[in-house]
């Protein structure tokens, strides 16, 4: 009976590396079931002589027992590891939400310039960039600002070699862009912009937004309705606007916007119609063309719509600060 002696050898291997009670279940069977190799065992002692009979019948007692006791065993310990790994999850409280990983966020400034830009581009402007070096020709006389006009000292400029300058404002985009394109022209223009300037509302670089539009017949009811209409959705409420006159060497007749916030009144832009001369220094026809043109902060429309005292906060990359804007 060589073979049962491996059966029983193979069958003990099989319980201790079992690794659920299912294989242990089933090992049971394939050894002790109606079928298995030790109960078809004994059932095959009636054919042994009567001497061999009670030798084989104690052996495979022996095995049958043997078997039991490991089945039993093994059951045990995959009891115990599973309560271990139960031990080691109640350490733990795995209703706890997961610590959060850390999230960066767009700057101020950046959510403002995007929801700038979006509102224009629904209401079908191209948005167009220009260098922020620039010469003065485009920063300054294509605006009608000639050398010597007491306008040039108001924009603190940074002069550059060669005649160039940090651009002082978008208005010079305008330039380009009549230099470029016919009209009809619908245009914003954001970007970077210097002047050499250090308070609570100036910073040497600030952004701004230059709007255009240049076509036949339009009027100062048509700059009016676009900065108002502009406004009411940038601050998602109907905000009280209000127009200074006011003078800009590059557009007549000049007003200023004002938006009422809690503070009081503050000023957020220039606008006016395009002066007939810068139109026809940058090849545009007056008698044919006419346009408006605007200019504004944008950091000082994210200050106002985001309560911001000093506009320094914005460009100090102070994380406190920052971390507000989520
Ligand atoms: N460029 C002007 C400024 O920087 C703003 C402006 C733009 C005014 C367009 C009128 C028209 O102050």
């Amino acid at each position: 009976m060589g073979s049962l002696n491996d059966t029983f050898d193979s069958t003990l291997r099989s319980v201790q590396s079992a690794q659920t009670e299912r294989e242990l279940e089933d090992i049971r069977v394939q050894a002790l079931g109606r079928k298995g190799s030790i109960t078809l065992a004994l059932r095959g002692l009636k054919d042994l002589s009567p001497e061999q009979r009670p030798v084989e019948g104690e052996k495979i007692n022996r095995f049958k027992k043997s078997i039991e006791a490991a089945l039993e065993q093994r059951r045990n310990e995959l009891e115990a590891g599973i309560g271990e790994q139960r031990a080691a999850l109640d350490g733990i409280d795995i209703s706890l939400p997961s610590r959060a990983r850390y999230k960066g966020s767009l700057h101020p400034v950046t959510q403002a310039l995007t929801r700038i830009e979006d509102i224009f581009l629904n209401a079908g402007y191209d948005v167009v960039h220009g260098p922020e070096i620039e010469d003065e020709y485009h920063n300054f006389e294509a605006l009608n600002i000639p050398a010597g006009h007491p306008a040039r000292d108001m924009h603190d400029t940074f002069y550059l070699k060669d005649g160039q300058v940090l651009r002082t404002h978008t208005s010079p985009v305008q330039i380009r862009t009549m230099e470029n394109r016919e009209p009809p022209i619908h245009i914003i223009c954001p970007g970077r912009v210097y002047r050499c300037d250090y308070d609570r509302t100036h910073t040497p670089m600030f952004h701004q937004v230059e709007g255009l539009v240049v076509d036949r017949g339009v009027s100062f009811a048509h700059l009016k309705h676009t900065v108002i209409e502009f406004i009411h959705t940038f601050f998602e409420e109907s905000v009280e606007v209000r127009f200074r006159p006011s003078y800009f060497p590059f557009t007549e007749p000049s007003a200023e916007v004002d938006v009422k916030g809690a503070h009081g009144w503050s000023e957020v832009m220039g606008c006016g119609m395009v002066h007939p001369r810068v139109l026809s220094m940058s090849n545009v026809d007056p008698e044919e063309f006419s346009g408006f043109a605007f200019g504004f902060g944008a950091d000082r429309l994210a200050m106002l719509k985001f309560g911001i005292r000093d506009l320094r906060l914005m460009f100090e990359n102070d994380l406190r600060f920052l971390n507000q804007f989520r």
